[in-house]
């Protein structure tokens, strides 16, 4: 689906046979409302996807290939390229291997990962990745799987990872696998900022006081004012790690944000802004100001309003 958006990326692996984006994932609402007996916690999670992201390209070759470029992709480092710890070779190879045992073809694969989105920083990344590389790897090896199989597949790479196949706005529940479309969520323009500090997620999981919070009630027709009742519970916990969250949400705010957040489990903040242009704006003060720090407008997938 966002393939389109980036074929014509000028100098971006030229021989590449496909593409697919690896969008920014964004909760723009996070209640934690329990806790599994494996220790995972139950989620309920307003979710949407930026047309901003990684992007992967692939191409059959004579054997498996992985190669990395992008400003953060030095934080993903060469061993994890080569042992197979990064997400994108672990989806790579369980694809393979349920295909194999479907009886069909998985040949080599040489795949390009263009990290361009901060690591660690709760707006999906690895799982986007994965994600990216299921839906290239289904359309380079023309597999025949249901959606079903991949999903799961997905969730067995990371809980985050089903709802970055899915790509849209999204309501998540359960660990953030049980999904319904959000198709009435508008698209939103967003200011994301990081300072670049790497968050653990399971670190902020395990420094939650309070694992039973309410659950997200009943919508209203307005969007801004219903996001503005919902909450991140994982933010006091990531503040409290992290200072730097309070001065980034608090530059965001400063330049005319109607809500400010946090999304995942942080260290990434967002800010909505009431256009395009007035989010590009903000992202380009926001970086004057702070250019060690990562600062992206975008635009959600999402119904225009
Ligand atoms: O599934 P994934 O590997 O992305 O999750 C990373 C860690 O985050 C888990 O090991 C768990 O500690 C925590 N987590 C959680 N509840 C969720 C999702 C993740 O406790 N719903």
């Amino acid at each position: 689906m966002f393939a389109d958006m980036i074929l014509e990326a000028e100098g971006f692996a030229e021989q590449a046979e496909l593409f697919e984006l690896a969008p920014a994932k964004i909760n723009l609402a996070l209640h934690v409302v329990g806790r599994r007996d494996d220790g995972y916690h139950l989620l309920e999670s307003i979710v949407t996807f930026a047309d901003r992201g990684d992007r992967l390209a692939f191409s059959a070759a004579e054997t498996d290939r992985f190669t990395l470029s992008g400003r953060f992709s030095p934080l993903l480092g060469d061993a994890e390229a080569a042992d197979g710890n990064n997400l994108v070779l672990k989806a790579r190879d369980r694809l393979r291997q349920l295909l194999r045992n479907k009886g069909q073809a998985a040949p080599p694969v040489a795949i390009h990962l263009e990290k361009n989105l901060p690591v660690a920083a709760g707006i999906g990344g690895g799982s986007a990745d994965a994600a990216a590389a299921l839906r290239g790897l289904v359309r380079l090896w023309g597999a025949e799987v249901s959606e079903n199989e991949l999903g799961e597949l997905g969730l067995s790479l990371g809980a985050d990872v089903p709802m970055c196949i899915r790509g849209e706005a999204l309501m998540a529940k359960g660990i953030g696998e049980e999904l319904t479309a959000l198709s009435s969520l508008p698209s939103l323009s967003l200011v994301l900022g990081n300072p670049l500090i790497g968050v653990s997620t399971p670190d902020i999981f395990r420094r939650l006081s309070n694992r039973e919070n309410p659950p997200i009630v009943e919508q209203g027709d307005n969007w801004l004012a219903y996001l503005k009742t919902l909450r991140n519970d994982l933010e006091p916990p990531a503040r409290s790690l992290v200072r730097e969250i309070d001065e980034i949400s608090n530059l965001i705010g400063a330049e005319g944000a109607s809500l400010v957040r946090m999304s995942g489990s942080g260290a990434t903040c967002f800010g909505i802004f009431s256009s395009k242009a007035q989010a590009e704006t903000a992202a380009a003060n926001l970086s004057s100001r702070r250019p060690d720090w990562y600062f992206q407008a975008v635009q959600t997938v999402g119904a225009k309003i």
